[in-house]
């Protein structure tokens, strides 16, 4: 039996592990969250992926009938940027978040913009609301606004860079450090064992995945894609792709992370997940940590 750890995340969400799948522009959809949810994580179904409401709940229903585990939802809000206009503002989701209230969704997350009105509109039907940002600054103001939960995406992930960007390392543990009541998830370059303990270790009571989901048969993107831009690369030697990730233009799409250099290859999630935990607690026991399940206080 593989090791289990508990944190105040796996408990209100009611999963088994403490792993949040990101929201994913374009692929955020029940085939691939499902999956995620099945192995005992909380999959995501990526809001602005439905072009209305009714699409929207008819992927609800989808996901429902590919699994009876909780997930959850994200609102990836528009920056008042030109380019963004494909994004939605707070107003333009509401009825999607109702939608979601309604169908019996208990947790969701935001993200790319404050989100104030729909995590008010959350917490008044006792959701669970749970904020994506890119900076210490912005993980500050939603503590203030009352996320239950804050992101905080590292500079080493993918996603639009903030020229205030920190690293994983610095997000996690200064922001545990100066947060008063949200607690946090790490995402940003984490794709293994390591780095999803040392995400817990620096007080993140769970992590979100991005790149390292997309190596998994299920993700749906070309094979070739994922043989060229995630298995075959590495990322560390190469300065066109360094600069692509580390880019601080508001313009650029997301590119894989530099979570590639520890992607070897393309497998189920519910592989990806079980490797995760069987690597974790070989590197306990190397610790010296013998447990069937760790509880984390957070
Ligand atoms: C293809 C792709 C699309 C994404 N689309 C969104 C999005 O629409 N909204 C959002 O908040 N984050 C988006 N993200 C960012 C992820 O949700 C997550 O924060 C990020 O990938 C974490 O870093 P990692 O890739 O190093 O794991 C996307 C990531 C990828 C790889």
């Amino acid at each position: 039996m593989t090791i289990k750890i508990e944190t105040s995340f796996t408990k209100v969400a009611k999963i088994e592990h403490p792993m949040i799948m990101g929201a994913f522009a374009g692929l955020g959809r029940a085939e691939f969250a499902a999956p995620f949810s099945e192995a005992g994580g909380l999959g995501i179904i990526t809001a602005h992926n439905f072009r209305n409401v009714k699409k929207f709940k008819a992927e609800l229903e989808k996901m429902q009938s590919l699994t009876s585990r909780p997930f959850g939802i994200n609102f990836s809000l528009n920056p008042p940027i030109e380019h963004f206009a494909r994004l939605m503002n707070e107003d333009n989701f509401l009825p999607y978040v109702e939608a979601a209230i309604d169908f019996g969704i208990k947790i969701m997350t935001t993200s790319a913009y404050k989100s104030e009105k729909i995590g008010t509109r959350l917490h008044e039907s006792g959701c669970i609301w749970i904020h994506k940002c890119a900076t210490i600054e912005h993980a500050i103001s939603a503590d203030k606004h009352g996320a239950d939960f804050v992101v905080i995406v590292g500079l080493e992930g993918t996603g639009f860079k903030n020229p205030l960007q920190n690293t994983t390392l610095i997000n996690m543990t200064v922001a545990k450090k100066i947060l008063k009541n949200a607690k946090l998830i790490a995402a940003g370059g984490i794709a293994d064992a390591r780095g999803f303990l040392s995400a817990l270790m620096m007080g993140a009571s769970a992590v979100c995945f991005g790149t390292l989901l997309m190596a998994t048969t299920e993700c749906p993107i070309s094979e070739k894609f994922k043989m060229e831009k995630l298995v075959k690369i590495k990322g560390y030697d190469d300065t066109e792709f360094y600069k692509r990730v580390f880019h601080f233009s508001l313009k650029d799409s997301p590119v894989p992370s530099m979570s590639v250099a520890l992607i070897d290859d393309i497998i189920p999630i519910k592989e990806r997940i079980e490797r995760i935990m069987e690597d974790s607690e070989k590197i306990l026991n190397e610790w010296g940590i013998k447990k069937e399940i760790i509880k984390l206080a957070y």
